[in-house]
């Protein structure tokens, strides 16, 4: 996970030890490794995630791609340390950025340090995110059989006009190219990633797109509204007033269709943007949803270990200098009471298909429930509290009047 902005919180201790109440238990918990790789071909106009061109990098020494392996490869030893007798890893994913613009090679041997020192759990999922065209037949081939077991391709729209006003670099075409290619390397699972509501979208758009990434036969989708993030090109075009802001009732219209689109061609909501055909929910996510132990290696990523969260400096130079003179690369860290801890299950929990145990509610978030029931966003369903079909739309608003 890497949104851009980092969060306020406690100075982060210089060699990167976690409390002991964070680490106990630690060993006979699932662990998951993320990996951030802070580099782009060019910078999508909608996109505020911690990422680079090589023009932004500049030739300056420590952001090179060289420097960044190596910083990756300390934070792997630095967090076998930190972490004493961790568990092998139940997930692992490369995320952007654009992974794929690495040598499968250098992907490649980030997961074999990764497996050599934590090892991985027999089945762990291995996913790589990448962009359409910055992967062919041969490179996705080296990616499998260094161990990589799934694909995430952001694909976000098959309408050359809705390509073009996100400042894709890809055609229509190569998303379906790129997932018949992953199916020919022998990944078993294959994800693409659809944006709907920008600016000019109808809602025949949208129907094409969806239609479009559903000939390709993805085994799991994920369909994100665009959300317009602040210090963006795309947030500066909506302030001047060249493209309007994505329209509220537009977007419910265009999730429904995508709803029925993607149950009818055998594809489950599992997270109220996420679909899979059963067998292939992305066991990464839902580790962050449930709430796990995940380590974020590489610039601004954040990690979560036994209810402390700690993120990374952002910058790759700041981040190479600090594991090149032995330090912990993280800016900062919190501690998250019983409160915090509550209201972020909430919010991930009530988001999953399967909901959440009515037992962890709250006396007074029970009281509250029959209410938001009423209006037809919640539903109780035996032991369990989960949200309705129409409450989806409304998610949201339905967590915040739980929690009052
Ligand atoms: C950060 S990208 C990394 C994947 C890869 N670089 C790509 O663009 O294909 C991960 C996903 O986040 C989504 N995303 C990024 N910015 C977004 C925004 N402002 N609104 C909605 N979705 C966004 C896109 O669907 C994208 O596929
Ligand atoms: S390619 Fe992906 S990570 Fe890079 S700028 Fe575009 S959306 Fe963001």
């Amino acid at each position: 996970m890497s949104p851009s902005a980092l969060p306020e919180g406690e100075p982060a201790p210089e060699d990167g030890s976690l409390p002991a109440s964070a680490l106990a238990g630690v060993a006979g918990r699932r662990l998951s490794a993320y990996v951030h790789v802070p580099f782009c071909a060019s910078r999508c106009g909608y996109c505020d995630f911690n990422t680079y061109t090589a023009a932004e990098l500049g030739a300056a020494p420590g952001a090179s791609r060289a420097d960044y392996l190596d910083a990756v490869a300390a934070e792997i030893g630095l967090a076998r340390r930190v972490l004493g007798e961790a568990p092998p890893l139940s997930t692992v994913f490369f995320g952007g950025g654009t992974p794929t613009l690495l040598e499968a090679s250098e992907l490649g041997g980030l997961l074999a340090a990764l497996r050599d020192t934590f090892g991985l759990a027999p089945d762990a999922e291995v996913t790589t995110e990448a962009n359409p065209d910055s992967v062919t037949p041969a490179s996705l081939a080296r990616l499998r059989e260094a161990g990589f077991t799934r694909i995430s391709f952001g694909m976000q729209s098959a309408v050359p006009h809705v390509l073009r006003l996100l400042e894709r670099t890809h055609t229509p075409g190569r998303a379906r190219d790129a997932v018949r290619w992953a199916r020919e390397a022998g990944f078993a699972s294959v994800s693409l990633d659809l944006i709907y509501g920008t600016p000019g979208e109808s809602v025949a758009d949208w129907r094409t797109s969806l239609e479009s990434a559903l000939a390709a036969e993805p085994d799991h989708l994920s369909a994100y509204s665009l959300i317009v993030e602040d210090g963006t090109r795309f947030a500066a075009r909506v302030r001047r007033g060249e493209v309007p802001l994505p329209d509220e009732d537009d977007l419910a219209d265009k999730y429904e269709l995508a709803d029925s689109l993607l149950s009818a061609s055998g594809l489950a909501w599992y997270e109220v943007s996420n679909w899979a055909r059963p067998g292939h929910e992305c066991w990464h996510n839902l580790a962050y949803w449930r709430g796990d132990d995940w380590w974020g290696f590489g610039p601004g990523a954040h990690s979560h270990i036994g209810g402390v969260r700690f993120w990374n400096v952002k910058h790759p130079r700041s981040y190479a200098t600090r594991l090149s003179q032995r330090h912990s690369p993280a800016a900062g860290r919190e501690r998250l009471g019983d409160d915090d801890r509550h209201v972020e299950r909430i919010l991930l929990e009530l988001r999953l298909a399967e909901g959440m145990p009515l037992a962890v509610l709250t006396d007074a978030e029970r009281g509250r429930l029959p209410e938001i029931i009423g209006r037809g966003w919640l539903e109780t369903r035996g032991d369990r509290v989960v949200v309705t079909h129409e409450g989806r739309l409304f998610v949201d608003a339905a967590v915040r009047d739980l929690l009052g």
